[in-house]
């Protein structure tokens, strides 16, 4: 199943992507906005990537006005690897090399058609394995390192950030 979602900037392109995926007869879960009333990116952001993350849904398209704040918010979700893309290319690559669950685009960015072409390109590639696969188990395990920490109350830091953390005072 996919997820998507938006705030109010990214309602227009929400709404035609979900319309192109259902068209593709795909599972989707509309998580909103339902309207263009106000609404904070990270609002919706999160329900997607936390969506993503518990494994109701496999990926998710997340739009807003520039891309970037639902990315940002998705990525705080441990375990969400979340993609900015604004081209087909881009999106090729975050499904082939970053293995990205999420991709998020800006409605002030890319037209509709260019967005959905973009979601169908994404759909439609794998992860490549092999050296990607190993370079996304370290991304994961920055992500279970700062997990830990919290969940342990000890410093959180790493080599060189400790470091400079402790020579700063
Ligand atoms: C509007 O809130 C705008 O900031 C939002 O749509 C998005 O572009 C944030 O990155």
């Amino acid at each position: 199943m996919i997820g998507i979602g938006s705030d109010d900037l990214g309602f227009d392109v929400k709404e035609r992507i979900r319309d192109f995926l259902v068209q593709r007869e795909e599972s989707v879960y509309d998580f909103g906005v339902y309207s263009i009333e106000p609404a904070d990116y990270p609002d919706i952001g999160v329900k997607v990537a936390e969506a993503v993350r518990m494994g109701p849904v496999d990926c998710g398209v997340l739009v807003c006005g520039t891309g970037l704040g639902m990315a940002i918010a998705a990525n705080k979700v441990p375990g969400v690897f979340a993609a900015p893309v604004s081209s087909v290319e881009l999106a090729i690559a975050a499904r082939r090399s970053n293995n990205a669950q999420i991709i998020t685009l800006g409605s002030r960015i890319v037209s509709v058609d260019e967005a959905c072409a973009i979601v169908g390109a994404w759909l439609a590639t794998e992860f490549q394995e092999g050296a990607s696969a190993r370079k996304v188990a370290k991304v994961r395990a920055i992500d279970e390192h700062y997990r830990l920490a919290r969940a342990q109350g000890t410093r959180s830091g790493q080599d060189e950030a400790t470091v400079l953390c402790a020579a700063r005072g």
